[in-house]
C-alpha cells in the first residue's frame, strides 16, 4: 500500500498526526456537517478491526487525500473519499478508490460500494468513469435520537 500508485500518491494508514490535515481536508472537500464531529468519526473508525482510515500524500508527503473503508463480510463501503481541491483530475481519487477495492479484496469482500446524494452528478460521473453502475435502491433510516436541527440559511 505504501508504494505510489501511478498518480504518485502514497496510499498508507492514517497516523494521530495526520488528524488536522486530515479533518481540514474534509472541509475543504465540504464532507462534514455541523452535527458531526470529524475527530470523533475518525477515532470510531480506528477502534473497529473492520473499518480503515487511509490517508494519500504527495511527493512532498502533505496528506492531499483519503479514504476511510469498512466491511460487513458481503459489502465493503467507503466514506471521506476526498483529494485536496488544488490537487484534483490528477488520479488522485482513482487511486484511492483503487486503494479501497484492495483493502476490499483483501478481506474476500466481493462488491465495493459508497452512497451519494443523487443531485451530486459530479461525483456520480467520477464513480461512473471508474467502473462503478448506479443501483436502484431505497434507502430507510429511524432516527433513534432527536434528530439534529437542520442547517441553517
Ligand atoms: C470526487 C473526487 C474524489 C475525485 O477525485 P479526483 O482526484 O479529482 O479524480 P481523478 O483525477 O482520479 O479522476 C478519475 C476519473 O474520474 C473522472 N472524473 C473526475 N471528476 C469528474 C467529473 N466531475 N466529471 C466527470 N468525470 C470526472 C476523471 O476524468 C478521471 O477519468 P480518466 O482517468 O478516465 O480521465 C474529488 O473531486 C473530491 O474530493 N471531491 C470532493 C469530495 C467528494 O465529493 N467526495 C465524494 C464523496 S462520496
Amino acid at each position: 500500500m505504501n508504494a505510489p500508485s501511478d498518480s504518485g500518491l502514497r496510499i498508507r494508514p492514517y497516523r494521530d498526526p495526520d488528524q488536522a490535515a486530515v479533518v481540514a481536508l474534509w472541509r475543504a472537500c465540504g464532507l462534514t456537517r455541523p452535527w458531526n464531529d470529524p475527530a470523533s468519526d475518525i477515532a470510531h473508525c480506528l477502534k473497529s478491526r473492520e473499518a480503515a482510515l487511509l490517508v494519500g500524500e504527495d511527493a512532498g508527503g502533505r496528506v492531499v487525500a483519503s479514504v476511510m473503508v469498512g466491511q460487513d463480510g458481503h459489502r465493503g463501503w467507503m466514506y471521506y473519499v476526498a483529494v485536496d481541491p488544488d490537487r484534483q483530475k490528477s488520479g488522485y481519487g482513482r487511486a484511492l478508490v483503487a486503494a479501497a477495492e484492495a483493502w476490499h479484496n483483501a478481506r474476500g469482500v466481493p462488491k465495493s460500494m459508497l452512497l451519494v446524494r443523487a443531485e451530486n452528478a459530479r461525483v456520480i460521473a467520477f464513480y461512473r468513469a471508474l467502473g462503478y453502475e448506479v443501483e436502484e435502491r431505497v434507502l430507510m433510516t429511524r432516527w433513534l435520537k432527536t434528530p439534529p436541527a437542520p442547517p441553517g440559511p
